[in-house]
Parts: C-alpha cells; sequence; structure tokens
C-alpha cells in the first residue's frame, strides 16, 4: 500500500519545503518508488527537483479532466536517485482551484462524493505504483491541505520556535481532529521542531512547553548547509560524515520509521 505522507503547517518559511525535499530524495535514495505532489504554486519544490513548473494541469487532474499520465514527470538531477522519483509538478493557477471546483461541482459531486475527497480519488487511481507519496503545501488552510489531509497517512508539521505555543498550531489542529473525525480515522501527525537554534534558551524553554502538550520528535536544527542542499540541489544524506544537518534527518527519519 502507498504511504501518503504530507508536509503541512498553515505559517510560511517553517521548513516545509525542506522537509519534503530531505523526505523525498531520502526515500527514493533507499530505493522506494516515490511520488512528490507540489501543491504550493510557488513551486519550490518542483524546481529543487528539476521539474518545470506548469501553468495549468493539476487543477484539471484533481477534477478529472486529465488523466494522472498527463502530469506526472520525472525528476531530473545528476544523481542516480532521481530514477525513482516523479514529481507532480506545482501549477501556478492553483490559486483557481477553488473557482474551477464550483464550477465543477455537479461533475466531483458525481465522482467524489465531496471535494475534499478528490486528492484522495485520483491517488488511488495511482493502484500503488508507488511506494510513497509526499506532498509539499501552502501556507494556508485552503482546500490544498484539506483535500491533502484527507488522502494522507501521516502529517509532519514542522514547527518553528516562535511558534512553539498551543496556540500557534491550534488552527491546524482543530482541522486534523475535524479531518481525523469525519474522513480519516487513520491519520497521524507528528510535530518537528525545525530550524532551531540550539543555543538559544529561549527556544528550549519553549520547546520543553511545547513537549507537554504534543508528542515532539527530534529537532532539525538551524543550519547553513541546509540551504546549500536547497541552491546545490543535493539533499543532505549526500553531504559529508560532518555534517549536523545530514545526522539530525538521519535521527528523524530513523525514529518516524521512514525508510
Ligand atoms: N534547518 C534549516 N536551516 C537553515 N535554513 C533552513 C532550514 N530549513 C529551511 N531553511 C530555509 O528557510 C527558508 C524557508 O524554508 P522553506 O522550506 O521554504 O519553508 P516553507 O516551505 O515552510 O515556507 C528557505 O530559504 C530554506 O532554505
Ligand atoms: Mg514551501
Amino acid at each position: 500500500m502507498t504511504q501518503v505522507i504530507t508536509i503541512a503547517n498553515n505559517k510560511g518559511g517553517v521548513g516545509k519545503t525542506m522537509q519534503a525535499y530531505q523526505l523525498s530524495t531520502h526515500l527514493a535514495n533507499e530505493g522506494n518508488k516515490v511520488l512528490v505532489i507540489d501543491l504550493d504554486s510557488q513551486g519550490n519544490l518542483s524546481s529543487t527537483l528539476g521539474a518545470e513548473v506548469r501553468r495549468t494541469l493539476i487543477p484539471e487532474w484533481l477534477i478529472g479532466d486529465v488523466d494522472a499520465q498527463d502530469v506526472i514527470v520525472p525528476s531530473v538531477g545528476k544523481y542516480d536517485f532521481h530514477k525513482n522519483l516523479d514529481v507532480i509538478p506545482s501549477s501556478r493557477h492553483l490559486a483557481n482551484l477553488a473557482k474551477l471546483l464550483i464550477l465543477s461541482e455537479a461533475e466531483v459531486r458525481k465522482n467524489a462524493g465531496r471535494k475534499e475527497r478528490l486528492l484522495k480519488l485520483r491517488i488511488s487511481e495511482l493502484n500503488n505504483k508507488y511506494d510513497y507519496i509526499v506532498i509539499d503545501t501552502p501556507p494556508m488552510l485552503g482546500d490544498e491541505l484539506i483535500m491533502s489531509l484527507v488522502a494522507s497517512n501521516r502529517i509532519l508539521i514542522p514547527t518553528q520556535a516562535q511558534d512553539y505555543s498551543i496556540d500557534g498550531l491550534e488552527e491546524l489542529m482543530d482541522t486534523f481532529e475535524i479531518i481525523k473525525e469525519s474522513e480519516n480515522p487513520q491519520l497521524e501527525f507528528s510535530i518537528i521542531p525545525s530550524m532551531v537554534n540550539a543555543r538559544r534558551k529561549i527556544e528550549q524553554t519553549r520547546l520543553d512547553e511545547l513537549a507537554q502538550s504534543f508528542k515532539v520528535t527530534t529537532p532539525i536544527r538551524n543550519l547553513v548547509d541546509m540551504q546549500e542542499s536547497i541552491s546545490l540541489k543535493k539533499p543532505m544524506f549526500l553531504m559529508n560524515r560532518k555534517s549536523k544537518g545530514k545526522k539530525d534527518y538521519k535521527k528523524l527519519w530513523d525514529s518516524l520509521g521512514l525508510m
């Protein structure tokens, strides 16, 4: 069975796209067949994986006007793992999704029952061709994120120190609970401290507070070589033995059983 993993946080700049890049490349490198679905119209993940951002297509795929084979492209890059990694690149006009969903309401209802289930339906049509599907989402609680939560087995929530309050996560956790109860009882979540400055005491204090309310994973530190990883299009697992980021991610994926 395909494992579907969504990276989500309704805040921007918390390290979602970073996490989606490191996770999808790691899984592909371990020999899994991996599909990345880039639902953020900025398309940063698509570009880092060597896939061109399209003008349209994801919305058309979701409503059933085009087939999966028309939206899936191979990832491109100089490393071996790319052969295991396909991408559904972002569409600039994802912003039109809401409009399109209203226009095709009757069709959507006939096929999926309700629009929230569309992505799940399209993923089921891939017939377990992939071991893992990793979904990157935009920084808002819109249709893209809701559809992803309905379609997923688990959700990874990168969280930054300034948001280490229950308040900051409240909106997302509320949505998570609703989806879990109504559509997807198996859905699990993990909160991942992201871009952590270990030397700042205030961050440690906030992290401890957060850990009292939620189960929190091992942290990912704020490190210069993480940014290099994106600009060089070279995942952390390919960095040298001494790389702190490489260690952080290895610990994280091991602890989550993602290998
Ligand atoms: N652990 C990290 N250490 C240093 N820089 C990071 C780290 N994680 C992400 N970044 C950088 O921070 C910025 C925001 O990260 P990004 O993954 O794009 O966030 P989001 O997708 O949540 O908006 C990017 O420039 C990214 O390269
Ligand atoms: Mg992003």
